[in-house]
Order: C-alpha cells, then sequence, then structure tokens
C-alpha cells in the first residue's frame, strides 16, 4: 500500500493529482471515437444510462450534445431505467457511463438496451462486463482507481464526452481547446494550500450547499456527492435558480453555500443567486475566474481559477476545488478518505 501511494497520504490524494495525466492519456481515445461515430447511422436520440458520479458525467454529456449537436439527449439513472418507458428504438444510441464496468444496475439496463438499440460503455476497467456486452468501448484511461469516492476517472469520463459530442458537431475549436486543460489544472493543484485553509475553516459545518448554472449544475451535484461520500456531512447540490423555490428558507449563517461560478452566459444569474443567499447570512465559497470582474465580490472564501477557463470547459476544472475540499475537510475530521463507511468502490448488487 505504502508503495503503490507514492508518498501520499492517501490513493484519494494522489488520483487527484493524476488528473492531467488522466485527462492526455484519454486525449488518446480520439481516433477511436472518431470510428466509432463514422460507423453510427440515422441515430435520432441519445440516452445516457449511469450510476453515482458517472451519472453526473451524464449530466454534463446531455448539455454538451444537446447544445452542440442538437440530437435530443436524455440522461437515466440505471436503477430507475426499469421503471421508466425510454422509448428505445434502433435509431436511439444509449450510452453506459460506468468506472468499473460492473456496477449490477448499470449492467442489467445494458442487457435491456441492448435488445433495441446501440450501445456504447465508457469504462476505466479492460475487460470489464459492461466492455463484453456493449456494441462500441470507450476507454477512459484513467488508470486503476483505489479511492471509493471517484476523482480521476469521473474527469475521464468528462473528456470522453467532450470528445464526443466535439467530434459529433465537428466543433475543431472544442477539440483543440481540450489539450490545454492539463496545464489549468496543474494550475489549480498548485494552490492547493489555499483549499486546506477553506477545509478548516468549515470542518465542523452541519450542511453544505453546492450551487450551479447550466454546465455547473451537474459539478453542484458532483461536489455536493464527494462531500457526503468522505465527510459525512449533509450536502445538496441545487440549481441555483431553483434555490428560491424551496431551500432558501433553509439557508443562515451555519450554511456555507460553494457558488460555482465560471465566465460565460450564466455568470451573472450565479451572481445574482450569490448575493441572494448572502444577504441571508450564508458564509460562501465561490469558485469563479481570476480577474477584478470577480474580486469585487465580497464573499468570506473564494478561490479562482484561469479566467481562460471558460463556461464550457468549466466542468473539467472548476470540480478540483471540490474534491480538494472534501478530501480536506475528511482529513481534518479524522477520517480515512479512501474508506468511507457503508461504500464499495463498485456495487455488485441491485
Ligand atoms: C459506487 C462508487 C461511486 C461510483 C458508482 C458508480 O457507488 O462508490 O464512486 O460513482 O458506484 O460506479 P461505476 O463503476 O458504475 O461508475
Amino acid at each position: 500500500d505504502m508503495a503503490e501511494k507514492e508518498g501520499y497520504d492517501y490513493f484519494m490524494l494522489k488520483e487527484i493529482h493524476e488528473q492531467n495525466i488522466a485527462i492526455k492519456n484519454t486525449l488518446i481515445e480520439k481516433d477511436n471515437i472518431k470510428e466509432i461515430i463514422s460507423d453510427l447511422d440515422n441515430i435520432n436520440r441519445i440516452c445516457f444510462v449511469a450510476c453515482g458520479t458517472s451519472y453526473h458525467a451524464s449530466l454534463t454529456g446531455k448539455y454538451l450534445i444537446e447544445s452542440m449537436a442538437g440530437i435530443p439527449t436524455d440522461v437515466v439513472l440505471a436503477s430507475e431505467f426499469r421503471y421508466s418507458a425510454n422509448a428505445l428504438n434502433e435509431n436511439t444510441l444509449v450510452i453506459f457511463i460506468t468506472q468499473s464496468g460492473e456496477t449490477a444496475d448499470t449492467l442489467k439496463a445494458l442487457k435491456k438496451a441492448n435488445e433495441t438499440s446501440k450501445t456504447i460503455a465508457i469504462v476505466n476497467v479492460l475487460g470489464s462486463s459492461a466492455t463484453r456486452e456493449a456494441d462500441y468501448v470507450i476507454y477512459t484511461k484513467a488508470g486503476p482507481e483505489k479511492g471509493v469516492a471517484a476523482t480521476k476517472t469521473y474527469i475521464s469520463q468528462l473528456v470522453c464526452i467532450y470528445l464526443f459530442a466535439a467530434i459529433l458537431a465537428q466543433n475543431k475549436e472544442l477539440l483543440d481547446s481540450l489539450k490545454k486543460v492539463p496545464s489549468f489544472i496543474e494550475g489549480v493543484l498548485e494552490n492547493e494550500s489555499k483549499i486546506i485553509e477553506i477545509a478548516k475553516k468549515y470542518k465542523d459545518a452541519r450542511d453544505f450547499f453546492f450551487i450551479g448554472r447550466g454546465l455547473s449544475y451537474p459539478t453542484a451535484l458532483e461536489g455536493a456527492l464527494k462531500l457526503k461520500e468522505i465527510t459525512y456531512i449533509h450536502a445538496e447540490g441545487y440549481a441555483a435558480g431553483e434555490l428560491k423555490h424551496g431551500p432558501l428558507a433553509l439557508i443562515d449563517n451555519e450554511i456555507p453555500v460553494v457558488v460555482i461560478a465560471p465566465p460565460g452566459d450564466s455568470y451573472d444569474k450565479t451572481m445574482s443567486n450569490l448575493e441572494e443567499v448572502k444577504a441571508r447570512g450564508a458564509e460562501i465559497i465561490a469558485i469563479g475566474p481570476c480577474n477584478d470582474e470577480f474580486i469585487k465580490y465580497e464573499v468570506a472564501d473564494s478561490f479562482c481559477i484561469d479566467d481562460e477557463i471558460s463556461e464550457i470547459l468549466a466542468p473539467i476544472v472548476y470540480i478540483i476545488p471540490l474534491q480538494l475540499l472534501s478530501y480536506y475537510i475528511s482529513i481534518e475530521r479524522g477520517l480515512d478518505p479512501d474508506k468511507p463507511k457503508n461504500l464499495a468502490k463498485c456495487v455488485t448488487v441491485e
């Protein structure tokens, strides 16, 4: 174990730090994805199926594919697949995202989808069951992940989805910009000490909210999931605009609110939501661009990310401070982030 951790205290921290390499390796899947796409025809609808963190990656896929390629896209939780009518047919492409390739609910849904539709599995583990069942396989190439909480495999799943959407939409600009992402991730990791400070301050919070809009909404969900998994603090991820329809009633000065605000179309509206919760006394942890516009919002804590990372690429970079926040809160609370209670790396029961 010690040797495998390569000097890191826990696998989770090692895996967070491997994310720039994971991306570089996953980008090599581009040619495979091109081939798969050229083989598909008459697809008029896409349906993603997944669980947990892989489900959050799928939600990002819906935004990207619908906005760039204009193909109607649904996202279904694997455990709910059997209860929804799904209306799959031979023109539907069903994409399964699963790190392990062994999650029982996902495999069950994959077998069902194979009866009607073309299927793709986006998988990290070579030779796993999902790779044998699906018509096509895309590998996330993140390398083995030991921490129960998914980190580098999430980033690699996102990269596969970005490649898929960009190739489908023939968006060369997005394809090129992906190559720049690893260096921005290195930039975030260099500022880890800032996150440690924030973790120390909020380690005893009872509840947390994470809010974002558009592509940052799945980031909010994933940030909240990470916190629940390894710190046992109650956390909710919410679409920022939906707060006023209920959760705003809960907000007070004991609830930190993490606001995910990358530069782009949703920025101004997200910042109005920030003001809304701030006015109710919440302590704000804002993650936004390193520029004057962002700094002028006076918040309790903030973490800034190079402003070249705009809304479209934000999901791949903005999740990293959130992973680190959960990790360091877990450490501050004296827990083992690699082995959260009641959870398993791979769930083989339905
Ligand atoms: C478990 C793991 C999660 C993972 C989920 C789906 O709950 O603890 O980290 O996101 O399963 O796993 P999969 O292997 O299908 O992506």
